[in-house]
């Protein structure tokens, strides 16, 4: 095969959408759907890929740069022939696909499929579909698998418009073909340089072009409205579950979502109403949920995160159990084995070994020890109105019920904290500290309900 260039048409503005962003970059299961096009393309390993830039051009730009492909501004959209010739400089000749940045649900086989035909034909070939009702598409009009026309739905007669047979937008065009673009006029009710034009110039040239139809017509179709990206989201959602449970991993029930890049191993449990995030990396024999969302976190094998916790940007160690109703919130740290419980928020802290903190509890700024036991109530104030400090507790300490550590302080190696303490200054080693004042009775003060009667 000749040298193969992918150009991805993404200028569009996608009035249908309502939206203040392009269209492009709306999200489907945690990423802009112009991302999951671009990852097609380089499967195909093409010579270039290049992207077609317009309406929120700077906002497209800077995310697909990232993906190392190159891109063209069509800066008036003037129609798809157009916004193809504003790549014409870098793909220098190459063959070419083009995609659409609009159309995220394209299959790696779908495209294989359509090479493979176009290898043998060598010549333009349009991607087609059946659609029960093809309003707003380009009717194509067929002999066999050789297009004779695509007319847009404005300049379709009554008769055209009765055709189910619709262009997807999806084609390839021979290099030495690419210069017949150059000769499409706008003289139409749009007054927009239309790609499908290169059929009639084509023909008129002695050209064949040549029609590959795909039988799924949701898979090859665009995203046009709120609707059709709940749709996509869905569909690309079953998915990524799919995939998942290939590797080896339980999902039991309904209402669990995972994004595009999140990754599990095998034998991990997911339960019902969960949300999977971002860049979150899962190991084995997890358990998790019901009820839980985890984003952007690093969860390690033997995990268990109970029902209706809400993680973000934390890293959970082997054997460690959150939850039910942990809030962790990002840069936490909570090695081997250590139990965060119910009602318990930690933030921007470290958890080592076996610590626990089981009930009712906000560890923030701090760095906690091994085989720490943190009572019920316990609150490290870390911010003193202007600033944050940071609490020390190390190893072995026994933290007792409703206590407030008051920051910057320290807990010195296996002291005792007595429940009900403020502790505002640092315990040294293996001391008890109380602040409490002492219990007192005054005997008597009790109402002498009985006697009075
Ligand atoms: C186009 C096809 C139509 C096909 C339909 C499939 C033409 C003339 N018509 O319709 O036959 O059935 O797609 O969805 O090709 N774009 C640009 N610059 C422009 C115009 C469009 O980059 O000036 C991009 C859009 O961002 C989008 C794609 O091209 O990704 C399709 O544009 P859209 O306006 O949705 O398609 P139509 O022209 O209506
Ligand atoms: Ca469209």
């Amino acid at each position: 095969m000749q040298r193969l260039s992918v150009v991805i048409l993404a200028a569009g503005k996608g009035e249908r959408m309502v939206s203040k962003k392009p269209k492009v970059m709306h999200e489907i299961m945690g990423k802009p759907m112009v991302s999951y096009v671009i990852r097609r393309a380089k499967e195909l390993l093409p010579t270039k890929i290049v992207v077609v830039l317009g309406h929120g051009r700077e906002l497209v730009e800077g995310y697909v740069k990232e993906f190392g492909v190159e891109c063209a501004v069509q800066a008036e959209q003037k129609g798809t022939a157009h916004a193809l010739l504003m790549a014409e400089e870098l793909i220098q000749g190459d063959d070419v696909l083009v995609l659409y940045g609009d159309v995220p649900l394209i299959e790696g086989s779908t495209l294989d499929g359509l090479l493979s035909f176009y290898e043998k034909a060598r010549a333009v070939v349009f991607m087609t579909t059946e659609v029960e009702n093809p309003f707003g598409y380009g009717r194509v009009i067929v002999e066999g698998d050789r297009i004779e026309r695509i007319v847009e739905e404005v300049d379709a007669t009554p008769e055209e418009k009765e055709v189910r047979r619709i262009n997807t937008g999806i084609c390839l065009i021979p290099g030495e073909l690419f210069g017949l673009l150059k000769k499409i006029k706008s003289d139409n009710r749009k007054g927009e340089y239309y790609l499908t034009d290169i059929c009639r110039i084509a023909g008129q040239e002695g050209i064949e072009v040549r029609a590959y139809n795909h039988p799924r017509a949701s898979e090859v179709l665009g995203i046009n409205s709120r609707k059709e990206l709940l749709d996509a989201h869905i569909t690309m959602n079953d998915r990524i579950l799919e995939a998942h449970m290939r590797s080896g991993v339980s999902f039991l029930g309904r209402n669990i979502y995972i994004d595009a890049d999140v990754t599990i191993n095998r034998d991990t449990t997911v339960y019902p109403n969960t949300y999977l995030m971002g860049k979150t990396r899962i190991g084995e024999d997890v358990t998790i949920g019901p009820n839980v969302l985890i984003r952007d976190s690093v969860i390690h094998d033997d995990v268990s995160i109970e029902g209706f916790v809400v993680m973000e940007g934390a890293e959970v160690e082997t054997g460690a159990r959150v939850g039910p109703f942990s809030r962790i919130r990002p840069s936490t740290v909570l090695r081997k084995g250590v139990e965060v419980g119910n009602f318990v928020e930690v933030k921007n802290s470290r958890l080592d070994e076996n610590t626990k903190a089981n009930h009712l509890t906000y560890i923030g700024d701090s760095e906690v020890g091994k085989d720490v036991n943190i009572g019920a109530g316990t609150i490290t104030c870390n911010y003193d109105g202007s600033r944050k400090h940071t609490t020390i507790i190390e190893d072995q300490v026994f933290v007792g019920s409703n206590t407030e550590l008051v920051a910057p302080v320290r807990i010195g190696r296996n002291a005792v904290v007595g429940a009900g303490s403020t502790i505002t200054k640092d315990v040294p080693e293996g001391a008890l500290a109380v602040t409490r004042a002492e219990q007192r009775h005054i005997e008597g003060y009790g109402r002498k309900k009985q006697c009075a009667e």
